[in-house]
């Protein structure tokens, strides 16, 4: 563990060519680069210039199959790498980042997804990271068997099974199991393998991870949801928290609220690190960075501006004229998708009462702006971590790789000359960078318990 407590963490979320609906046509690429590794190798290489903790891939495992006028106009997930694999390839393209991707606990099996983690962390010597979540998305679920997802309770309920199985599988091998001893003619120490005999409501697994434990000891695992749920799961297991809000005290708020879930479940506040979500334009005024917001919204597609909001207020609005206010009784009565994501729009709705076109145009899908000089955002960014409303920020760029070009240049010499972010990487891993400790094997820890229990 090296990293002082007085430097802030930063991730990347790398949509391809941008958080913004319009990006893809905005992006200085004139040719797709979804499906091009370099042109990943190349982002992933400038946020590492850019000393980052964390380079970082979203994902969902579903193209729509609906709506394909406006899908078509922003093709958000339609056309992207597997995340684990694309990762593994950047691993060998970098030295230092860390490595993060989505995967889902209502679409896999723990044992692939604690082999798929753990070959990444041994594959990057200690970068990998995983972010936990159940999925809010049907078109998911009809991939998988089923014809929309199941209640949030219940998603959740299995995620929290799945992740202590996950990390039971990675502890299989101890750290030392492994002991390569030519001349006994013994390669690994059958009393330091632990097999698993795991028989919960959601998973049944007798047997054991065919790897050995990987050099962070585990993967480091991320959350993002917001939900009473989601945050006592992540109190209980996560280590880095993504979150998103639009004011200082609502960040304070809920980062209290989480921090102080934590002990509860026998874990210190510095454990877990919150990631608060930040969509920086930098440019040489504010007006200029606010002019460049205005063109890339002008461009938004009319069935994309219904399709969007549509999505998050898990309604349809379509019917509705652009230009007069929504009646409040189209609000649904609560989210089972993203709870986050419906607050935030029916917050705009109910208090603003906002017609469509000015919900698309104002609605930015939990990327908090910033938008202004480098000196701004770097202000704003000093003052979010320093009043306790995170450990650091996921940032998201509304144009990639512009405007993560224009950050490292920028704001990132500017936050390094205040001392609040490092100049080089001083550790290995990615629990390094983040100040987080490499965990012990529950078979290591004082007081053996049962695998399969929590812990
Ligand atoms: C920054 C951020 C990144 C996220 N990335 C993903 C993702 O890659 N895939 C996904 O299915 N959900 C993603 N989510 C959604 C959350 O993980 C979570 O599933 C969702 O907010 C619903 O859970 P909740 O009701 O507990 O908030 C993300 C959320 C945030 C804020």
């Amino acid at each position: 563990m090296t990293k002082s407590g007085n430097q802030m963490a930063l991730a990347l979320l790398a949509h391809v060519t941008g958080a913004h609906p319009s990006s893809w046509m905005a992006s200085a690429r004139t040719t797709n680069p979804s499906n091009d590794v370099d042109y990943f190798a190349d982002m992933a290489a400038l946020a590492e210039a850019g000393r980052f903790d964390l380079f970082f891939l979203a994902d969902t495992p579903a193209a729509r199959t609906e709506n394909l006028d406006a899908w078509s106009r922003y093709p958000m997930y339609m056309n992207i790498l597997e995340p684990v694999t694309l990762l593994t390839a950047l691993a060998g393209r970098t030295r230092h980042i860390g490595l993060g991707g989505t995967a889902s606990t209502s679409f896999h099996e723990p044992y692939n997804l604690a082999r798929l983690f753990g070959s990444l962390d041994h594959i990057s010597k200690g970068r990998a990271a995983w972010n936990v979540v159940t999925s809010s998305n049907d078109y998911a679920a009809r991939n998988f068997g089923l014809h929309a997802m199941p209640p949030h309770a219940r998603r959740y309920d299995r995620a929290r099974e799945f992740v202590d199985v996950v990390k039971a599988l990675w502890d299989t091998y101890d750290d030392d199991a492994i002991v390569f001893d030519r001349e006994n003619g013994v390669y690994f120490d059958p009393a330091r393998f632990h097999p698993l005999d795991h028989d919960g409501e959601f998973i049944k697994l007798h047997g054991a991870l065919n790897l050995a434990r990987s050099p962070q000891g585990r993967p480091v695992i991320i959350q993002a949801g917001s939900s009473e749920a989601g945050k006592e799961l992540a109190a209980e297991t996560a280590e880095v928290v993504f979150t998103s809000h639009e004011t200082l005290a609502a960040a304070q708020a809920f980062y209290r609220d989480l921090k102080g879930r934590m002990a509860k479940f026998g874990r210190t506040p510095d454990q877990l690190k919150i990631l608060a979500g930040l969509s920086p334009t930098v440019a040489e005024s504010k007006a200029a960075a606010e002019a460049r917001h205005q063109a890339l919204q002008d461009m938004i597609h009319p069935t994309v501006g219904y399709q969007r909001i549509g999505m998050d207020l898990e309604a349809d609005l379509s019917d509705l004229d652009p230009d007069q206010p929504i009646p409040l009784d189209r609000i649904p009565k609560s989210a089972n998708l993203s709870t986050v994501y419906f607050e935030q729009i029916v917050r705009l709705i109910r208090d603003e009462r906002l017609t469509p076109r000015q919900l698309w145009q104002r609605y930015e899908r939990g990327n908090a702006p910033a938008r202004g000089t480098a000196t701004e955002i770097a202000d704003r960014m000093e003052e979010w971590f320093t009043q306790g409303a995170c450990d650091g920020f996921m940032l998201t760029f509304p144009v990639l790789p512009a405007g993560l070009a224009d950050f490292v240049a920028e704001v990132v010499p500017a936050l390094q000359g205040r001392g609040l972010l490092r100049r080089e990487y001083e550790g290995e891993t990615l629990r390094d960078h983040l100040g987080l400790n490499r965990p012990a094997s529950r078979y290591a820890a004082p007081a053996v318990r049962p695998a399969g229990v929590a812990r």
